[in-house]
């Protein structure tokens, strides 16, 4: 036995000196290590040895399979090595000489509407602020006349927050910390990114954007939310829309409406963009309630307020005609980059 352990070791020795890839390499395991290998094989021998030399001869069995598998193990770390010196040197060698290809970028759709939005109310001499992403739960919905006991924490599936706050779940959230900071002439829009734990497809998504605006000052009444709104949607769709009110439910408006334009695309006959109805609903609005401005600090007996929030996804999406939503968060350019404004 120990003859045979000699001459497989002598054999093992002389072909991993030829060995020039790891494919040889993992060759040879096998035939010395593997479940049919020369060292595997040579394992039932021990039984015939005599007993008094079966520790030593069970010793020289594992220092020769230790030793081809030391053998082995160092010359697939070399031929690794080799292998990244040689990726270096040669085949994925970067001329950076050559001239790259860059390619012209742009701004995202989202972007590019919300400049436009944003200048158009600007015009009109309202401020463009911001909100929080992430709120307190009074904002989110106390201070939105929304108490613990409202239905409408249901239907706003929220993220909470392990410190109890939460992923604004609109726009709306703001409020309280816009009126307080403007005050009682306050003129002012506030685009933001909202949250909500929604199943999603092709018209939801989990995060979306809004604008939303509140107008105070003594006197405010719908008149002025349907001229302004009137005034941005038509410029936003580069002709005289019309719009009209339906009535909605918001807690935080009182009376609450759904505002509707009229489709700028087929004129009110029907078309894929309005499904047919004639009509987008694009903007629920309202006075805002008289708790809210209380919560604000604003005496409802002497000033009132009107509030919207535009529904700023479903614009982007009908002026550059993307059916789908998730395509706004995706970053996927392939459909980002063909992306041309209908309007
Ligand atoms: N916060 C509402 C929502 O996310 C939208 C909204 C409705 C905002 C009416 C308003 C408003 O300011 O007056 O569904």
């Amino acid at each position: 036995m120990k003859e045979k352990l000699e001459s497989i070791k002598k054999e093992f020795d002389a072909e991993i000196e030829v060995v020039k890839n790891l494919n040889e390499a993992e060759n040879l395991r096998v035939k010395f290590l593997g479940k049919k290998g020369l060292i595997t094989l040579v394992m039932p021998m021990l039984r015939d040895v005599p007993n008094d030399q079966k520790r030593e001869m069970g010793m020289l069995v594992n220092e020769v399979k230790n030793h081809i598998q030391t053998c082995l193990d160092e010359k697939v770390k070399q031929l690794n090595e080799q292998e990244i010196e040689n990726q270096i040197n040669n085949a994925e060698k970067i001329d950076i000489t050559l001239p790259v290809e860059t390619g012209v970028g742009s701004l995202h759709p989202r972007t590019i509407i919300q400049k436009e939005v944003e200048d158009v109310f600007i015009s009109m001499g309202f401020v463009v602020d911001t909100g929080n992403e992430v709120e307190t739960e009074f904002n989110n919905f106390d201070a939105v006349n929304v108490p613990a006991t409202h239905p409408a924490r249901d239907t706003q599936d929220t993220f909470w927050l392990t410190n109890g706050e939460v992923l604004k779940t609109h726009t709306s959230a703001a409020q309280n910390r816009i009126l307080r900071k403007y005050g009682t002439n306050a003129k002012v829009i506030f685009p933001g990114r909202c949250f909500r734990n929604e199943a999603i497809d092709a018209g939801h998504e989990n995060t979306f954007f809004q604008i939303e605006g509140v107008i105070v000052n003594e006197n405010v009444s719908v008149a002025n939310l349907i001229y302004f709104m009137k005034e941005m949607l038509s410029k936003v769709f580069k002709k005289e829309v019309e719009v009209r009110l339906r009535p909605g439910f918001f807690p935080f408006t009182e009376p609450s409406f759904e505002m509707d334009v009229k489709c700028p695309f087929c004129g009110g006959s029907g078309c894929s963009t309005c499904g047919g109805s004639g009509w987008i609903e694009l903007c629920p609005c309202g006075m805002i309630h008289p708790n809210v401005l209380k919560m604000a600090g604003i005496d409802p007996e002497k000033y009132s307020g009107c509030a919207f929030g535009l529904g700023f996804d479903r614009l982007v999406m009908i002026k550059s005609g993307l059916n789908d939503i998730r395509a706004l968060n995706s970053g996927n350019l392939k459909i980002l980059k063909p992306f041309k404004l209908n309007i």
